[in-house]
């Protein structure tokens, strides 16, 4: 349960100014949903106020990280952001992700082949953690001997926008995040020379909607954005997800029996225990949400758990409740132009992971070691922690 969010989104009209966050938390569903639909007034072009783009300007590796980092399509408005992620709408289509079920059945019976049953296992560096990895190196295109350091890159990078790493940490994160646009703008210039099949291959060589491919800086910042946007998350998804078949063991025993509910499943997962709590926009101009009004230049901070257990759309929201069916539109993914370009790749990686970890080892049980919760960042949430015995 999340009894603060509970509390936020049935006083104030939901939306309450945090003086941390410096940002109004917004609680409710619509608001949510509505702020997700109108990018025009919630602007996405803030990466100068993410910890990411708080960079030094007098020190010329932190000037180049932002110049790359700051093109993220995420990070973008219309007519930028559409144009930028024209190039991946055909890659990430549901049926276009199927084609990679193979990479992602290899990388988690890679790491299952490991676990011996009846022996006890932390399931967040054993299986959670390396999955997505594996799986979105395997996509690119990167070659397997480069995993090890790929790993690392992307976790460096992933920090960057963490705001409790800073000082020598930060500078540190900022130049292995170098070392990975280096390591990307190489591939795609081998790739640009000669294709291989392979993701990174696809992407040199679509053409945006006005007709050009994404110029060489866009390219690398585009590749890396894939990294950060679905590694902690899908991770978190796996470790949520564990936890909750743990805590619920009548839908898990119904998912055992009919492995057809598995899709179901995942979606109340991202409903019930988001990978991402919390996104961030920008006013362009005043607007009122929740019936306060806020002026342009406000920040707001659409609170997609506590959104996602919004009594007024989900009865019982408490509840791991496998037969939501079309109620259960939970906003894990956000709504609107954002709307996470990953998220069937994202829900592949999920259903081969489940599905493999209960037919192998269907009575997996909450280890005797506690389970420990991450606490790095108010944005994503997971665990550091999930021991299991198989
Ligand atoms: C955007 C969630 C996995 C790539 C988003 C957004 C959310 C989200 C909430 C919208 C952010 C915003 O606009 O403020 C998730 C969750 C995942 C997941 C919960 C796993 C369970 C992935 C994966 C990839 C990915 C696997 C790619 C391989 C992206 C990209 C965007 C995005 C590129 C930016 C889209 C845009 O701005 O148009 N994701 N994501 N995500 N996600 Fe995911």
């Amino acid at each position: 349960p999340f009894p603060l969010y509970d509390e936020l989104r049935e006083t104030g009209d939901g939306v309450h100014y945090s003086s941390l966050l410096q940002s109004h938390f917004v609680t409710r569903y619509a608001d949510v949903r509505r702020i997700a639909t109108d990018f025009r007034t919630f602007s996405s072009d803030l990466f100068d106020v993410t910890p990411a783009g708080m960079h030094d300007a007098g020190d010329a590796e932190h000037r180049r990280f932002a110049e790359i980092a700051g093109r993220l399509f995420m990070f973008a408005d219309p007519p930028v952001h559409t144009r930028i992620r024209s190039t991946f709408r055909a890659a990430f289509t549901p049926e276009a992700v199927e084609r990679w079920r193979p990479a992602v059945l290899d990388a988690t019976t890679a790491l299952l082949d490991e676990f011996e049953p009846g022996t006890e296992v932390d399931l967040m560096p054993r299986l959670a953690a390396d999955v997505p990895v594996a799986v979105i190196a395997s996509i690119l295109g990167v070659p397997r001997e480069a995993w090890g350091h790929f790993r690392t890159w992307s976790f460096a990078y992933a920090s960057t926008f963490d705001p409790m790493v800073q000082g020598a940490r930060r500078d540190e994160a900022i130049r292995t995040s170098l070392a990975l646009f280096d390591f990307l703008a190489d591939l795609a210039a081998q790739r640009r020379a000669r294709p291989a099949g392979d993701l990174i291959s696809t992407i040199v060589h679509t053409r945006t909607d006005d007709g050009d491919v994404l110029g060489e800086v866009e390219l690398i910042a585009q590749l890396a954005l894939l990294l950060v946007a679905g590694n902690e998350t899908t991770t978190n998804l796996i470790g949520n997800g564990s936890t909750l078949l743990l805590d619920n063991p009548g839908a898990r025993a119904e998912i055992t029996a009919d492995p057809a509910l598995l899709p179901d499943a995942i979606e109340e997962m991202l409903r019930i225990d988001p990978p991402l709590h919390l996104t961030i926009r920008l006013l362009t101009k005043d607007a009122t949400v929740g019936g306060q009004r806020l002026p342009a230049g406000s920040l707001v901070s659409p609170c997609i758990a506590a959104a996602n257990r919004d009594p007024r759309v989900f009865p019982d929201a408490g509840r791991f409740d496998l037969h939501r069916g079309e109620n259960g539109k939970h906003l894990a993914f956000l709504h609107g132009i954002h709307f996470c370009v990953g998220a069937a790749l994202a829900r592949l990686e999920g259903q081969v992971v489940f599905e493999e970890m209960l037919r192998r080892h269907p009575g997996f049980h909450a280890g005797t070691e506690p389970a420990v919760r991450r606490t790095l960042n108010s944005v994503s949430r997971g665990w550091e922690k999930r021991p299991v015995v198989l």
